[in-house]
């Protein structure tokens, strides 16, 4: 197995030595892994192109080393533990034995319907076992998988399908979501008719059984599909360098861009990030409660854990059903030892009060980890003093889409832990901070960009079909280093604390929404004229959605415009990306050369409309006058 940090002193002297001499450190993280033919080369790069290649010249299967490799020695050990949305359901489980024969058996499925070596497939799933067998069955015959998550709309859906050129959607009937029962296929039959042409098959998982549209031409259901196939399926070997999956996260500008993450790199770094962040032993019960339509659920619901050889849980459902003790409920039955969450849902069930919490045995719990946006003090100590009882460290995990894995974390029993501090980065890992001219800023107690300066296994290797942009938005900023878009603080004793995106990013419940993107679903509604969008600070969500909108005259009951935008944004993108505020504004701040000036927006947004700074410069000072009177009054509602 790969290395495991034990003490801050191992932990300093591996990240010496990870900087010292990266490729015989990554050449001895990688050796414990089942090569079909072992590298020639640890590392090549050049962020100019970007052209970075890991492992090169090495053969694999990543599902060699999640599954077969451990049928000898944990063969009967419980590899998947399934809750379902229904807290009197039935806990399902796979043992790595019986998950190695599903797997397989889709495989077979997937290659009789013609799927093979680099083709697409986009899953379009609930959390159901199927998602994640569904994900490992491509990567045992080398096709790309694209998991959307489910709560995007048929637009987005038909945007991606169409980017990746997916030769087959896998999705499921329904989806059950707390009270929710939503009509999943529905949706991908709606994308079907926008226009998916590379779409030859839909295989269609019966998850409630209800009734469904069917195209005979191109639906199949996934139990007929698998009926009477073999429980063996040689894998496909791969390339350290071939695709393993593509996933869509949203950017500054345009649509989301298919992030390419390849074989090799990424299972050596999400299994040994994964056994390092949470100290993972080997009878221990690992629950993240990520979907698997994020990043997070790919590194460290599906690979990292398996790769492991971990016991992986995985919810069907959400936190505060049937009530706000679920989570819990779930960690006292199924002694889960180490959990993962994001601060959202912290912050959401702290709200609702302690006695959900005070009533369930937490006691198996070692590690609390958090992920996706800064976690505020308050959250942190909430967790810490009533899930954690003061004795569980937490590790509040910085890591993106773009990164693949856990970059800046606490080792735990390992790193101090001052809250809303992601503080060190793991052994391998060498961020820095730089000015707005790209200077490094050398020395502690200093804030700047966060950048990553040399590269690591799991790292983005291009945007699908795009490679230009991967380019222009990560590595044109700043020469020779990846940008994260995140500015960052390192304290006086050189950890770390995310301070946030500095680019128009928002981050909303823990997901990222690229705010030209809702602008530009904004705009789709006839009587819009032009759109704003910025984030200002939202209790729960981490942040809000603020739509500032120009209208035409068409516009007369404001109030229904309001609920007609909020369907648009719904149909374009789906309700995660639904504005919390919609202000109706005469005009926007303009710089003469006609950009708009979000500073100021955000200003207001935030309620912070003392200090707009020097605004005489403006094409149109006057609007800003308008916009502050009538923010207050939105505000106060
Ligand atoms: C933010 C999620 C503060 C950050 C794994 C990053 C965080 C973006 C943290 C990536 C953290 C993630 N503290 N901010 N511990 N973790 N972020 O691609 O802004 O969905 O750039 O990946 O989330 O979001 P993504």
């Amino acid at each position: 197995m790969t290395l495991q940090i034990k003490n801050f002193k191992q932990y300093q002297k591996e990240y010496a030595r990870s900087v010292k001499n990266p490729e015989q450190f990554w050449h001895d993280q990688a050796l414990s892994f089942y090569w079909r033919k072992p590298w020639k080369k640890v590392v090549e790069w050049d962020f100019k192109g970007p052209d970075v290649k890991w492992f090169i010249g090495g053969k694999l299967n990543i599902t060699e080393n999640c599954l077969d490799r451990h049928l000898a020695e944990r063969g009967d050990k419980v590899a998947l533990l399934w809750e379902p949305n229904e807290a009197d359901g039935k806990t399902k489980s796979y043992t790595y034995r019986q998950l190695h024969a599903e797997v397989c058996k889709t495989a077979n499925a997937l290659k009789a319907n013609g799927i093979g070596k680099g083709d697409r497939v986009i899953f379009y799933m609930p959390m159901v076992p199927e998602l994640a067998i569904g994900v490992l069955a491509c990567a045992r015959i080398g096709a790309v998988h694209s998991v959307v998550f489910a709560g995007f709309s048929a637009q987005a859906l038909a945007d991606r399908v169409n980017d990746a050129t997916a030769k087959m959607i896998i999705c499921s009937d329904f989806n059950k979501r707390g009270k929710k029962n939503i009509p999943v296929k529905k949706v991908v039959d709606d994308a079907m008719a926008m226009g998916c042409p590379s779409v030859e098959t839909v295989l269609c998982h019966q998850n409630t059984g209800q009734e469904v549209d069917w195209n005979p031409e191109i639906d199949k259901w996934w139990h007929e599909e698998l009926k009477g196939r073999r429980t063996s399926c040689k894998p496909t070997i791969m390339d350290s360098e071939d695709m393993l999956f593509i996933l869509y996260t949203s950017g500054s500008t345009g649509k989301p861009k298919g992030v390419v993450h390849t074989c090799g790199g990424y299972m050596v770094y999400t299994c040994y990030s994964f056994r390092n962040v949470f100290q993972y032993q080997e009878d221990d019960i690992y629950w993240c409660t990520a979907d698997i339509g994020w990043i997070t659920g790919h590194s460290y619901i599906v690979y990292g854990p398996l790769l492991a050889g971990a016991t992986t849980v995985m919810f069907e459902g959400v936190p505060t059903y049937p009530d706000a003790g679920r989570f819990w409920e779930i960690c006292d039955k199924l002694k889960v030892n180490q959990f993962y969450t994001a601060p959202t849902a912290i912050r959401a069930l702290m709200a609702r009060g302690d006695e959900y919490v005070e009533k369930y045995d937490l006691s198996t719990l070692k590690v609390l980890g958090t992920v996706g946006e800064p976690i505020n003090a308050e959250a942190w100590h909430w967790y810490d003093e009533k899930v954690g009882k003061g004795r569980c460290p937490i590790v509040d995990t910085w890591w993106q889409t773009e990164t693949g894995g856990i970059m800046i974390t606490p080792i735990p029993n390992v790193t101090e832990t001052p809250p809303t501090f992601a503080t060190l980065p793991l052994p391998g890992i060498q961020p820095c901070l730089v000015d707005k001219d790209g200077n490094e800023i050398a020395g502690n107690d200093v804030e700047g960009l966060l950048c990553i300066k040399f590269p690591w296994p799991s790292m983005i290797r291009t945007t699908y079909g795009d490679h230009e942009r991967c380019r222009n938005v990560y590595f044109s900023a700043f020469e020779n280093k990846y940008f994260t878009g995140d500015g960052a603080r390192r304290n006086k004793d050189g950890m770390y604390r995310i301070i946030g995106r500095v680019d128009d990013v928002i981050n909303v419940s823990g997901h990222r929404i690229g705010t030209a993107e809702v602008e530009n679903a904004i705009n789709e509604h006839d009587n819009v004229v032009e759109s704003a969008v910025v984030g200002y600070p939202h209790d729960i969500k981490g942040q809000g959605i603020y739509a500032y909108i120009i209208t035409n005259e068409n516009v007369t009951d404001e109030e229904a415009f309001r609920k007609e935008v909020l369907q648009v944004v719904t149909r374009e993108i789906g309700p995660i990306a639904k504005p919390d505020m919609i202000q109706v504004v005469p005009g926007l701040p303009k710089t003469r050369s006609g950009k708009i000036m979000r500073r100021i927006l955000r200003k207001i947004a935030e309620g912070d409309v003392s200090k707009l700074g020097d605004v005489s410069t403006l094409l149109n000072p006057e609007v800003v006058e308008q916009i502050k009177i009538g923010a207050l009054v939105e505000l106060k509602e």
